[in-house]
């Protein structure tokens, strides 16, 4: 059994896209993997109730009951490496990490940035793609490595930026392109070797 664990701060939508995928392709019976379990930094994270819905253990660990950045991603390591996970997936994990944590599960930590890397890293993606004038936007898919928001791009999908966007209604279309090349990109990892 290979395992993954999800790491999510919000409404982990792009969680359950995952999660749904591997129920609807039957990767487990295919490939042998599964969705171990979905671990929050924010307690009252949205994703955790849809993680509890689809069947799928949560976990929670507070950043703010830890005194440095090192000291909370060694005790989010701990409960990760409780699964063994043959891969990490950071879907909407707000946290900047550490390169101790990156070291840890380098080649099997990957994120999903709302941007066309390598424009726009960091956060308010989608406004300062308005504010740029960008006729596109989309997302990414990426390895994690040490610098943020870098490392090899795994997959991206593109969606026009419309006259009168928000970066509320900009989200919103490149959430709905996530959802479709996020789980694409879990699968091809493993069929790629993992
Ligand atoms: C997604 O759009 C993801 O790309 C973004 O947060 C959203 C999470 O939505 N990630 C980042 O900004 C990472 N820096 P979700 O919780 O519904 O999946």
């Amino acid at each position: 059994m290979k395992n993954i664990v999800i790491l999510i701060s919000g409404s982990g939508s792009n969680m359950a896209a995952i999660a749904k995928a591997a129920e609807k392709e039957a990767w487990q019976a295919k490939w042998g993997l599964r969705v171990a379990a979905v671990i929050s930094n924010q307690t009252q994270a949205k994703g955790l109730a849809l993680a509890k819905s689809l069947g799928i253990a949560t976990e929670t660990l507070s950043h703010r009951s830890f005194d440095s950045r090192e000291a909370f991603d060694t005790a989010l390591m701990v409960r990760i490496d409780q699964y063994a996970p043959a891969l990490v997936v950071l879907a909407g994990f707000m946290r900047i990490l550490t390169p101790g944590f990156v070291a840890h599960y380098a080649g099997r930590l990957i994120n999903i940035h709302p941007s066309l890397l390598p424009a726009f890293t960091g956060l308010h993606t989608h406004q300062r793609a308005i504010d740029a004038g960008c006729q596109v936007a989309g997302t990414t898919v990426h390895q994690v490595t040490a610098e943020l928001d870098h490392g090899e791009i795994l997959a991206q999908a593109v969606v026009p930026v419309l006259p009168g966007d928000s970066a509320d209604t900009l989200a919103a279309r490149v959430l709905t392109q996530e959802h479709l090349i996020f789980p694409q990109a879990v699968r091809s990892f493993f069929e790629r070797g993992g």
